[in-house]
């Protein structure tokens, strides 16, 4: 399906506007992280689009939580971030490893949990703010059924974002079929511009940094890619004046 003209406005938009604020709080990044292109995306629109609450499944080493972390640390916004220990990728040492670096930053709260249930009733929970929920664990076919269920269900998500949805994947397609409104961070114009952000993420891993940017580009393959999915309802006429100023 072709991305609509105003959804890649709204997000490109947002992004070229925050990247300076952006690239003032980026850190060392940890590994099986969420790449900084993608975080782009997530802090410059849930700054756009007045977000009070950010719920985010899978947090490992907790890349994703402190960049959101620091990147809201002025603003009255809640970030609350489940993680599982019977998950298929939990690891002990990533857990204890986000405990400690995020405990200095009281805008985070940390719970444990299987989202599939959790994050329903804490988006029920938060019945009167603007939330955006991000999944970054569970993957996969369980992740666009977990977020077409609150987005259908709860008004208050004014955005969803799911990690993990490169081209190759066939839950692409399932993400594709199911939602009207999306967003692909491996859209040709959006990795021109925010690519660059991307060197230190694999900068860890010779084997990645090889088939990653420049390559990954050439190959239109970008992984592991982020889908930003706007509600139906998403009132893209009222951001207008934000949108094309
Ligand atoms: C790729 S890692 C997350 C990385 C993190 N977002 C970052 O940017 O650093 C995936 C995480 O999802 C967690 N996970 C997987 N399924 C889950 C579920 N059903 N509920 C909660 N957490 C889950 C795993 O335990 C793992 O720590």
């Amino acid at each position: 399906m072709p991305q609509k003209p105003y959804i890649d406005q709204l997000v490109m938009s947002a992004a070229a506007r925050q990247l300076d604020k952006f690239r003032s709080i980026l850190c060392k990044y940890e590994e099986r992280g969420i790449l900084n292109s993608e975080m782009l995306a997530i802090c410059s629109l849930c700054e756009e689009l007045g977000v009070s609450a950010i719920v985010e499944s899978g947090r490992a080493r907790g890349y994703s939580t402190g960049i959101l972390a620091k990147y809201f640390k002025d603003r009255p916004l809640r970030i609350i971030s489940i993680d599982w220990e019977k998950a298929k990728w939990f690891i002990g040492a990533d857990d204890k490893f986000a405990k400690e670096s995020l405990a200095p930053y009281k805008n985070v709260e940390l719970l444990y949990g299987n989202s599939v249930k959790l994050m329903p009733a804490l988006v029920k929970k938060l019945k009167n703010e603007r939330v955006a929920i991000l999944m970054d664990g569970p993957k996969g076919k369980e992740a666009v059924d977990l977020a077409k269920k609150i987005l259908d269900k709860y008004k208050n998500v004014v955005v969803a974002f799911v990690h993990d949805m490169d081209k190759r994947t066939p839950h692409r397609a399932q993400m594709e079929e199911t939602f009207n409104n999306i967003f692909f961070t491996d859209s040709g114009e959006y990795l021109k511009l925010h690519s660059e952000l991307d060197a230190d993420c694999f900068k860890h891993d010779e084997a990645e940094a090889a088939k990653s940017l420049a390559g990954q580009i050439e190959r239109e393959i970008y992984e592991p890619t982020l889908a930003i999915v706007f509600p139906d309802d998403h009132k893209f006429e009222a951001q207008k004046n934000r949108i094309f100023p």
